[in-house]
């Protein structure tokens, strides 16, 4: 029951790119301090494990929702870090084809974070609309595209239940407990909410109502996932600097930035874990890429994250990864089990193509075919390192979340600049209300409209 790190590959003896040990030790002095400065002011989210408000909240209300309304469906409208999570939960936690078969006496679920009008219309087209219950998630109460999904969806299932009122009941909004647009439509007209807390950034907020209450909806051990998270933050806080597993990570992923390899590559081999690493790429890219350092200076710092599935994506990148460019860091996700168990048939066993492969399980196959990729990365001198989790279930989901929180948090303070904050989303979502003409917004509107240079555009018809 546990999360292994294995940074072995991450290692070489000064002969290809790899960092050496010695280059490692050298740099721990560095990253302690990071992890001191981190501890010291120790954030909300950090001790959100041990928490159990926002799990009661979040199974009280499904409780209401499941007990009134019996919902076919629940749509989950948000944004980023406003829905990341809830997908990366569904995907490792929720049963396969959960959108049509969901686990017994939950609604589907279904996270649309887009106002692409193909996705939503045709959602709205396949849903139950009397039978649908939707938790909109916004922290900040003003993001334009969980707005106009609200506008969209609330409209729907007024016109299919009939009034107000009882449009009313199928909404749950999550916000902040003071502030915000959905804060204060939902005060004045009686919408129940559930807490995002102020001091627990969105990309960090899986573990609040923000994730729990769609999880616990479809039916997920929302515990677990509590109790893996909080033995992981326990975990970290009382090892020895030298050995807190997710600072080990971060310092060695920074250096690597420094030495020319800012491309971070999270490859799970599991399809179920698939979304972890959409989820991690939101956390790894918006927490660590910034413009200035905690001085003010320009820095213009941060990793790329890329997102890659195992072995699909062997037969779509490791060419590149193995043979292109000498820039990337390689996570490999491996499952320690999965939960079920297929073995190959054995029809052609006569068969020299086939006979390796007869009575075998496919999990052996799994993880032959990662430790492939890892061979051949690691003859190619890439840094490779792997997260095994023991099992894909709601313990280790937990603990994944918590860890890569810490090293995104302990890598924020090796590069000295602030992984909370989001300035260049928020400039995109202030453009686009100006584009949009909300109020207030008037003058930063001229100002787009006059930049807008003259296009560059072909146009290929026949
Ligand atoms: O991680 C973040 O802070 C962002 O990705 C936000 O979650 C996203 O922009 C949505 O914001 P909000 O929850 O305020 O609607």
């Amino acid at each position: 029951m546990a999360l292994h790190l294995d940074l072995t590959g991450l290692f070489g003896d000064g002969s290809d790119g790899r960092l050496t040990r010695d280059e490692f030790d050298a740099a721990l002095p560095r990253a302690i301090a990071a992890r001191e400065a981190h501890l010291a002011a120790k954030p909300e989210w950090r001790g959100l494990g041990g928490r159990s408000d926002f799990l009661d909240e979040c199974q009280a209300r499904a409780k209401e929702v499941l007990e009134e309304q019996a919902p076919e469906a629940l749509v989950v409208l948000g944004i980023g870090g406003s829905a990341l999570g809830a997908q990366a939960l569904l995907s490792a936690l929720a049963p396969l084809y959960q959108e049509s078969q969901p686990a017994a006496g939950r609604p589907r679920v279904f996270v649309p974070d887009s106002v692409d009008p193909d996705w939503l219309g045709a959602l709205l087209e396949h849903l139950p609309l009397e039978r649908t219950h939707v938790n909109v998630i916004s922290k900040s109460g003003g993001t334009i595209e969980t707005s106009a999904e609200f506008l969209v969806f609330y409209d729907a299932i007024r016109q299919a239940v009939g009034s107000d009122e009882e449009a009313r009941k199928r909404f749950t909004i999550t916000t902040d407990p003071a502030s915000g647009h959905f804060r204060k439509i939902a005060d004045e007209l009686g919408f129940t909410t559930l807490t995002v807390p102020p001091g627990v950034g969105g990309r960090f907020s899986v573990l609040t109502s923000v994730g729990l209450f769609p999880a616990e909806l479809a039916g997920m051990d929302t515990q677990s996932l509590l109790e893996g998270a909080a033995r992981v933050d326990q975990k970290l806080d009382a090892a020895e600097p030298t050995a807190d597993a997710a600072l080990a990570y971060a310092l060695a992923h920074v250096l690597y930035m420094e030495r020319g390899k800012p491309i971070h590559v999270h490859f799970p081999y599991s399809q179920r874990a698939r979304l972890l690493a959409d989820w991690y790429a939101q956390l790894w890219a918006e927490s660590l890429g910034k413009r200035v350092d905690l001085s003010g200076a320009e820095v213009h710092v941060g990793p790329t994250p890329v997102r890659a599935v195992g072995p699909t994506d062997q037969h779509s990148q490791c060419q590149l990864y193995v043979e292109g460019p000498d820039d990337k860091v390689y996570t490999l996700l491996k499952l320690g089990k999965f939960g079920r168990e297929l073995t190959v048939p054995e029809p052609f066993v006569e068969s020299p193509a086939f006979s390796h492969l007869a009575g075998r399980r496919l999990d052996e196959l799994m993880e032959a075919e990662r430790q492939g990729t890892e061979v051949a990365l690691l003859e190619a001198g890439r840094p490779v390192c792997t997260i095994e989790l023991c099992k894909l279930d709601a313990f280790h989901v937990g603990q994944y979340f918590l860890f890569l929180e810490a090293a995104t948090a302990y890598a924020g303070g090796l590069l000295g600049i602030d992984p909370f904050d989001q300035p260049g989303v928020e400039a995109g979502k202030v453009a686009a209300l100006a584009l949009m003409g909300a109020p207030g917004y008037e003058e930063r509107a001229q100002q787009i409209r006059a930049n807008q240079a003259a296009r560059t555009l072909f146009t290929l018809t026949c």
